[in-house]
């Protein structure tokens, strides 16, 4: 059996350097989440619970399998915005009566639970994971609606969120709310879109307007039970389907519905069983470099991530800057892909398109695992055909029809980003790792560029170069690329689904892998014209 062999020394400077850069980095990560689930803040949290009521977390934790796993998705999105971080929502994948759900719940502490443009983003990639894995959609409502002094950003993508839940009902996948609080305006179309709704006595309040704009529109006083109570609801209107006497009473009931939901997973269980990696994956905060211009071998991770670090390597000794080959994680079969030396040659590009292929020829999920910074640029790769090439790894990616799963170990430069499965190339799940960085190329390169490219201008009009003012160009550029390019920049704007401590990758990856099997797992033999 092809075990790998890993001889990491973690007693060197190297190793002890790494490992202490990547826990700094974790450290950060650890404050920001702190912030987030505190919600609004002392006195809003206060405040929620003086009313009687649960924290959004906590209606989770309540809804879940004792014990299950759960993960949360992009708890930082939001990150570096004008809004909380956290977007005043969570989302994540739960296993609810043993099924696997889409679970999304508002934050009534952040600002009334209200909608950012992160929200509406972080609430349509939770339907968007629902949809393509087959998962049950359960909402726990508590929202004031559209953060209206931002509505113009907010109001035609938001609704497309009402769309999604009708578009998933309409896929056979069933969609639930459960109604803690207000639920007003547009708000009231997420009970309205749902298959099964649960609105609780003296909490639930579902209206498309308040007592104050009634009074405005048609000059009728109106009372909030009777406008949109749950008494009202479940007796009157119909739009209640379950009347809850408390929110633990409504969380039973959230369970009951997913019980009898008669889920069948379309996809085959695991092959075997999860044997653990023979390596510690403690030690991977030590592999990982910490500075992005020095490679690590991508086999000391596969050794600490596949099950028993057992792993078929295909093509060995072609195109060695990318290392492809078969494996399980937590008994499930892989294809994995993943960067070695960083540049991605015609060689390399061409073994993953043939690799990809045969992923497909027999329905293996792929792991894509990034540390690239491009495709090789030159004279001499150009008149080789490095565009053709790559072109046929993004075409065998984006055309590939297994599921695959991204994370980004350290960088994603470039059109790399794009043919190892970027977040443009619709990965089912993309984690990234506090350290790891994402831009169209480093900060001294583009910065560079940006300064050629004026130097040139300048001498084609005839105008002469401010060098003093080029060197401030180049500075104040590569800052803002290093900022732009930083794990929690690209978390904060939901171009990836969370960051995720390195030692917890084979978990998160396993919760996935369970999570696509949801779906069939079936690849295509239809890519495009490659271009030969
Ligand atoms: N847009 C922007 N900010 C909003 C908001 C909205 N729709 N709804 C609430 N907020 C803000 C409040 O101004 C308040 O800010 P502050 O603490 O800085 O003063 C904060 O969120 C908390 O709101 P508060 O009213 O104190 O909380 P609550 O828990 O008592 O009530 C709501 C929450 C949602 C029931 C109530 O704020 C409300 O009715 N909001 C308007 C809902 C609405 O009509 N939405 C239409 C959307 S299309």
């Amino acid at each position: 059996m092809p075990v790998l062999t890993s001889n990491v020394d973690v007693r060197s400077d190297t190793f002890q350097a790494n490992r202490a850069s990547l826990l700094e980095q974790l450290a950060e990560h650890d404050r920001q989440l702190a912030l987030v689930n505190n919600g609004g803040g002392d006195k809003y949290v206060e405040r929620h619970r003086k009313r009687g009521k649960l924290l959004a977390r906590e209606r989770v934790e309540l809804l879940v399998d004792e014990g299950s796993p759960l993960l949360e998705l992009s708890p930082l999105a939001a990150w570096g915005t004008d809004f909380p971080v956290g977007a005043g929502m969570f989302t994540g994948v739960g296993v609810i009566e043993g099924v696997e759900c889409v679970i999304v719940a508002n934050d009534p502490t952040v600002r009334g639970g209200t909608s950012t443009t992160s929200t509406v983003r972080k609430n349509l990639r939770a339907m968007e994971i629902s949809r393509a894995n087959r998962m049950p959609l359960v909402n726990l409502v508590e929202s004031g609606g559209a953060d209206l002094p931002h509505q113009a950003e907010i109001f035609i993508p938001g609704g497309q969120s009402f769309h999604d839940i009708t578009a998933l009902s309409a896929a056979g996948i069933p969609t639930i709310a459960l109604v803690f609080g207000n639920s007003t305006a547009g708000g009231a179309y997420v009970p309205g879109m749902s298959d099964y709704v649960v609105m609780i006595d003296g909490r639930s309040k579902v209206f498309l307007g308040g007592p104050p704009l009634v009074k405005m529109a048609t000059g009728e006083e109106s009372g909030e039970e009777s406008l949109g109570g749950a008494d009202m609801h479940s007796r009157v209107s119909g739009l209640a389907d379950y009347f809850a006497v408390d929110e633990a009473d409504a969380l039973r009931l959230g369970r009951q519905i997913v019980r009898r939901l008669n889920h069948r997973k379309l996809g085959p269980g695991p092959r075997g069983p999860a044997l653990p990696p023979r390596y510690d994956h403690e030690e991977l905060l030590g592999i990982v470099s910490a500075d992005l211009r020095q490679p690590f071998d991508p086999r000391d991770v596969l050794a600490r991530l596949v099950d028993d670090s057992d792993f078929d390597e295909f093509k060995p000794r072609f195109g060695p800057s990318l290392v492809t080959g078969f494996a399980e994680i937590h008994g499930y079969p892989v294809g994995v892909l993943a960067n070695h030396h960083g540049v991605l040659f015609s060689e390399e590009s061409n073994k993953a398109a043939q690799f990809i292929q045969l992923a497909n020829q027999t329905d293996t999920p792929l792991v894509f695992l990034q540390n690239t910074t491009g495709y090789m640029v030159g004279k001499e790769y150009e008149q080789r055909g490095i565009i053709k090439d790559g072109s046929k790894m993004i075409n065998a990616v984006s055309n590939s029809t297994v599921p695959h799963l991204t994370v980004n170990m350290a960088a994603s430069y470039g059109a790399g980003n794009y043919g190892m499965c970027g977040r443009g190339y619709g990965p089912r799940f993309l984690f990234t790792w506090p350290n790891a960085k994402t831009a169209v190329m480093g900060p001294q390169q583009l910065a560079g560029v940006l300064s050629i490219v004026a130097r040139a201008s300048a001498e084609s009009m005839g105008r002469p170069f401010d060098e003093e003012a080029d060197a401030a160009m180049r500075a104040m550029v590569e800052d803002q690329i290093e900022r732009e390019s930083l794990a929690l920049f690209m978390t904060g704007r939901l171009y990836d689904d969370g960051i995720i401590d390195p030692r917890d990758t084979r978990t998160v990856l396993g919760i996935c892998l369970s999570a696509i099997h949801n779906n069939v797992v079936q690849g295509t033999s239809g890519f495009g014209v490659f271009r030969m």
